[in-house]
């Protein structure tokens, strides 16, 4: 093992390897945009640190990094969804790795910090873990650093509130406002993946149940339609009026946490908030409620209030916590309310995430050419970047988009 990584065995690396070449097989994509654009020599001799969840998809952008000359580490966005196997074959392709899955909180931090040890001069967030980290504690890398580029909502909401208070003081990217992302990873890609884990980790029936939803933004409408699609009757709850009336208009139910609580076989929590589930709606829930969290870290479901009104726990299946309470009542919490489609299953899609890490690879690329000319604070990536990879998925699709005549061009932009 590289004498800098912290990983669980390296003999694991294996079937970590066969995992990565699968997510190289489907993620065409990327490949296309390493080829097209990564190796032009302008990621040679960078240092890129990477804190994304750690399985083979994230293996695989770095790994495409690591080809196009940079010298990359990389660390998991959450220890639950770190699989030691992923992490032991990209040791032995010579990437620097510190995470291990199951770590305990301050194991996590050290993680991180180890990674930021390494001195980068790119980083690729989820959470905007490593840039608050660097920002707070770590001021002595800051100045080597040119730019990020994050992943998800959460994240960029705590980045766009640095920038408010003026303590962002590098540019980054927000790779979740692409339309490349966000409009397909956050909504299908949840979608697919939490329905799946879900399945995977109770192997119970969706048709004829209740699922409520929590959140009726990107991560919610996914959810929705695909409980939806396997028969279950589906609540939403929302605090937003327009996107309660958008779920409404679809013929989703909108209701409180309170009214829905005693309603619902399964909870899902999907909003980037915290204590959206609470015990004022554990101690009406009914026997056997399933929950499950896809918003934000492990805040969204009260965990550590559900835990006190219980007077015994027990692990019922894997990745299955059963809570009994007073009364008898069972309360089962999947993957102890971490994002239940990555810490239950694998994660998104790979042609999903070939979407949303296509955006992260040219936002790193981006960066890595014009990071000088950008100013600190919270950027989009730029409109024709994320064009581009929606026509080369479309292309990859074998599907074909119209040419609009130039008397039509004319005509829309003409008032006469
Ligand atoms: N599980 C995953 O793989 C995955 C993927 C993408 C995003 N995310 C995370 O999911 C969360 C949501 O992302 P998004 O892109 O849908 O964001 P979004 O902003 O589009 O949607 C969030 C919705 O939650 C609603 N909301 C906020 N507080 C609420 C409350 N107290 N009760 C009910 N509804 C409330 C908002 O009004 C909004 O409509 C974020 O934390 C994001 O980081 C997870």
């Amino acid at each position: 093992m590289a004498p800098t990584s912290t990983i669980l065995d390296e003999s694991l690396a294996p079937e970590g390897e066969r995992k990565i070449e699968w997510v190289a097989s489907h993620a065409h994509s990327l490949t296309a945009f390493a080829r097209r654009r990564l190796s032009d020599g302008s990621l040679r001799g960078r240092r890129i640190a990477i804190a994304v969840h750690l399985e083979a998809k994230t293996a695989y952008l770095a790994w495409l990094f690591r080809e196009a000359g940079a010298e990359v580490a990389v660390t998991g966005s959450n220890p639950f969804s770190t699989q030691d196997d992923v992490c032991a074959a990209l040791v032995r392709r010579g990437l620097t790795v510190h995470a291990i899955h199951g770590a305990d909180a301050q194991t996590f931090d050290a993680h991180l910090h180890k990674t930021l040890d390494f001195g980068p001069d790119l980083i690729v967030d989820d959470g905007a873990e490593l840039v608050t980290r660097l920002h707070e504690s770590r001021r002595d890398l800051l100045a080597a650093v040119r730019g990020a580029s994050e992943e998800t909502t959460s994240g960029v909401l705590r980045l766009k509130a640095m920038e408010r208070e003026g303590a962002l003081e590098i540019p980054v990217i927000a790779a979740n406002d692409a339309r490349c992302k966000h409009l397909f990873d956050n909504r299908y890609g949840t979608g697919q993946s939490t329905l799946t884990a879900i399945l995977a980790a109770t192997n119970l029936l969706l048709a004829g149940k209740t699922v409520v939803v929590a959140g009726y933004g990107w991560v919610g409408q996914g959810l929705a339609l695909y409980f939806r699609g396997f028969g279950a009757r589906v609540i939403v709850v929302e605090v937003d009026p327009f996107r309660g009336l958008e779920a409404a208009s679809v013929g989703f139910d909108v209701q409180t946490m309170a009214d829905a609580a005693p309603a619902g076989d399964i909870f899902i929590t999907g909003t980037g908030s915290i204590g959206i589930l609470r015990r004022e709606h554990f101690e009406v829930m009914k026997d056997g409620a399933l929950l499950a969290n896809s918003g934000n870290f492990a805040h969204e479901i009260d965990v550590a209030a559900l835990s006190q009104i219980a007077v015994e726990e027990r692990e019922a299946r894997r990745n299955v916590t059963e809570y009994v309470l007073a009364d008898g009542r069972r309360i089962h919490l999947i993957a102890q309310g971490a994002l239940v489609n990555i810490a239950a299953s694998d994660g998104h899609p790979v042609e999903i995430m070939d979407m949303s890490f296509s955006v992260q690879a040219l936002s790193v690329h981006h960066l890595a050419n014009h990071a000088q000319e950008m100013k600190p604070g919270v950027h989009r990536l730029p409109a024709d970047i994320d064009e581009a990879i929606a026509r080369t998925r479309l292309e990859l699709l074998g599907m074909h988009l119209e040419s609009a005549r130039p008397e039509q061009e004319a005509y829309v932009r003409s008032w006469r």
